[in-house]
């Protein structure tokens, strides 16, 4: 049996742990892919971190751009991430009839389009099951597993740095900053977490999602994107008093006159499942018209789970890549013809119920004037909870969660609810999804 050739670029956390798990299950791996797959070489700036990682029993090199144009090399997988030097390297690999494999959801997210147009040009593939939920097989899912289905909407926890942080917010009480340093300390968040806690990650995965879920293209730049860096714990604590936990959700989901793709903090009744995914652990939920719905969970990152699906990829393109390009599975589930320029819907189209909190004089008349602008912007009050006033204070909250309405409709009556006198300072608004 003759190997399959793999360069491989980037030798860090997951590049590690592919070398790893590739070696240590190499027999397992070839009775499924019915030949070897063979790493041949190894790329990355630190050749000293690739000579200890793979024992120097691989070629090493700290030139990329040597592997990607290599005629010995079948497959790429490229491990380095970012829009960067990461960009030029796959389309690289793709000009010398490479396939490629990545872990890359930012790459895929923002230059999937082109990416993928390239790799079809030239007939081969792009394969991604890394880059949105680690070891979760979701991509797999979508694509395959749930083919038969019009899916209507997906949510996600997609983001373990943030779970981690809100988990330990609502367990402990805490502070975002003050979880967040506990967060860096054990090593979950970046030292510059930007890209987690601000919601850009999770947009990055929820995009691709988005675009095999419905046949669209990747149109990461019109997602709405909230992150958890806002977020007062108070809000977690009233959530859990009204029977709710607050996760960061990426959700997609289709409308008759487009696609909401949106990841925010958002309440959810904690009876689900997907309420319950705590600490650093990933979960989707998928809801298609025939299946209903369907939940995957699993580790969102690390060395070892995110390798699972790098080699689930190397084994994927391994058995089909003497194929006719035109059987594979396509990259983005539709047939490249049959992707549709369905528009993301602002937000203020979007439609979902609330969460509001507001900090009012604790006399006659506020609740029922506070109340007359939802009853006169057709918004419908689900639940409420007013605190008793503290000793000696005049001001206390309302809490309320609203039944759906437009995003814009919803904003409009919040600020006619912060024009009142009785009411001080700005409502906090939370989305709420029953799922
Ligand atoms: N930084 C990501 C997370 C893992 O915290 O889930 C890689 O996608």
């Amino acid at each position: 049996m003759k190997p399959i050739n793999v360069g491989l670029l980037g030798i860090g956390t997951v590049g590690g742990g592919t070398y790893t798990v590739l070696k240590r299950n190499a027999e397992e791996i070839t009775r499924r892919a019915g030949r070897p797959i063979r790493i041949v070489t190894v790329a990355d700036k630190n050749l000293a971190l690739a000579r200890q990682v793979t024992g120097g029993e691989v070629e090493l090199t700290d030139d990329a751009f040597s592997v990607v144009t290599d005629p010995g090399i079948d497959i790429v997988v490229e491990l380095i991430g970012g829009y960067g030097v990461a960009k030029e390297l796959v389309l690289k690999a793709i000009e010398n009839g490479k396939h490629v494999v990545t872990a890359n959801k930012a790459l895929l997210a923002v230059h999937g389009n082109e990416i993928f147009a390239a790799a079809q040009k030239k007939g081969v593939m792009v394969a991604f099951e890394a880059a949105v939920a680690g070891g979760i097989p979701i991509i797999k899912a979508l694509r395959e597993g749930l083919t038969a289905n019009r899916i209507e909407w997906l949510a996600g926890i997609i983001n373990g740095t943030t779970n981690f942080i809100l988990s330990e917010m609502r367990d402990k009480g805490l502070p975002f900053a003050e979880v967040l340093k506990e967060a860096q300390a054990l090593g979950y968040a970046e030292a510059d977490p930007t890209f987690d806690v601000e919601g850009v990650d999770a947009a990055h995965k929820a995009t691709i999602m988005s675009a095999i879920a419905f046949g669209i293209p990747m149109q990461f730049d019109k997602a709405y994107i909230e992150g958890i860096s806002k977020l007062d714990s108070v809000d977690i604590g009233y959530a859990e008093q009204l029977g709710y936990r607050i996760k960061l959700l990426g959700i997609a989901r289709r409308r008759e006159n487009g696609v909401e793709l949106r990841v925010h903090p958002t309440l959810i009744p904690e009876k689900r499942l997907i309420a319950n995914v705590e600490g650093a652990m990933n979960a989707v939920l998928v809801q298609g018209d025939a299946v209903g719905a369907t939940l995957y969970y699993g580790k969102g990152a690390g060395a070892e789970p995110t390798a699972s699906a790098v080699i689930a990829d190397l084994v994927d393109v391994t058995r089909l890549h003497t194929s006719d390009p035109e059987h594979r599975v396509p990259h983005l589930a539709f047939q490249p013809d049959q992707v549709r320029d369905v528009p993301v819907l602002p937000i203020e189209e979007v439609v979902t119920s609330y969460y509001l909190r507001m900090r009012v004089e604790d006399k006659p008349g506020v609740l029922a004037d506070i109340t007359r602008i939802l009853a006169d912007s057709s918004i419908s009050i689900e639940a409420l909870i007013q605190k008793e006033a503290a000793e000696g204070e005049a001001h206390t909250d309302i809490i309320m969660l609203t039944h759906q309405t437009a995003e814009k409709n919803a904003n409009a009556a919040i600020a006619r609810i912060e024009a009142l006198p009785v009411v001080q300072g700005k409502v906090v608004k939370l989305r709420m999804e029953t799922l």
